[in-house]
């Protein structure tokens, strides 16, 4: 692994529709960059609120952060995190919760004060209460400043799967057969993988002022080009990212390779 300070380069970059695309080597080089860059960015500031994704991408990029904090070079005391989502019906002790994966990946290794880390309770009485709750949090703390994100096969950014709304905000949501699907990778059976889930909307993360979005691997290829190339619509929900201001897709060769 590099340096804190040592600067990755893409091999490629690739500038379309409102969307930067910086094209790596390989997925280790996404998450050097993209880790250099979400440390960059919470070091510049006094104080950080940051959106944060699960799913197999970014790990390697919360590895990297850990290890720039660990060299002493990257504090979170003065950060927030918000989470995308989180599955409706699994408590945060279950080892496929997002808080369960959160905490292992990253906020357990750092010095983010807990009491300033924010998932989403999938087991809410009142689920709708819970979902406001968490959009008035977002707001009373002035806003996310960077927003990492991973993307599912089908173009789907948090668990917001085609035909969410441009201007969906957090919510209950119906997993698609084919998310379940890919996601039964992590769960005993395919009928262990919950439904439900909860997760920002769309507009939610659109609102961030920045966007960094990560994709790595040749199962993406297909969702990166619909992302970045197609039409703005609703069937790819992360083609609604072209119209937002500040987002860069940090990808690796084999995801780029149908742009
Ligand atoms: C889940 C998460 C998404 C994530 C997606 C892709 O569906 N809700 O936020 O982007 O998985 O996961 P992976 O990175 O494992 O491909």
């Amino acid at each position: 692994m590099t340096s804190a300070k040592q600067t990755i380069s893409p091999v490629r970059v690739v500038k379309k529709n409102g969307i930067r695309v910086e094209v790596y080597e390989d997925a280790e080089a996404v998450s050097a960059a993209a880790a250099a860059m979400i440390a960059g960015r919470i070091t510049a500031s006094s104080k950080f609120n940051l959106g944060l994704a699960t799913g197999s991408t970014p790990i390697k990029t919360y590895d990297e952060l850990v290890r720039i904090h660990e060299a002493g070079e990257l504090t979170f005391s003065h950060v927030t995190s918000f989470n995308l989502d989180e599955y409706v019906n699994l408590p945060p002790t279950h080892d496929q919760s997002y808080r369960y994966f959160m905490m292992k990946h990253l906020l357990d290794r750092v010095d983010i004060p807990l009491y300033n880390t924010f998932v989403l309770n999938g087991q809410a009485v009142d689920v709708d209460a819970e979902c406001s709750a968490f959009e008035g949090l977002i707001k009373a703390r002035g806003g996310v400043d960077l927003w990492l994100l991973g993307i599912g096969g089908n173009g789907h950014i948090g668990f917001n799967e085609p035909g969410s709304a441009v201007d969906s905000r957090t919510r209950v949501v119906t997993l698609d057969d084919c998310t379940r699907a890919d996601n039964a990778r992590f769960f005993a059976t395919l009928d262990d993988v919950p439904t439900h889930a909860v997760s920002a909307g769309v507009q939610t993360i659109t609102d961030s002022h920045a966007v960094l979005l990560l994709a790595t691997g040749a199962g993406k290829a297909n969702a990166v080009a619909a992302a970045v190339a197609g039409d703005c619509s609703v069937d790819c929900p992360a083609s609604l990212l072209q119209g937002h201001d500040d987002t860069t897709f940090m990808v690796d060769v084999q995801a780029a390779k149908m742009l």
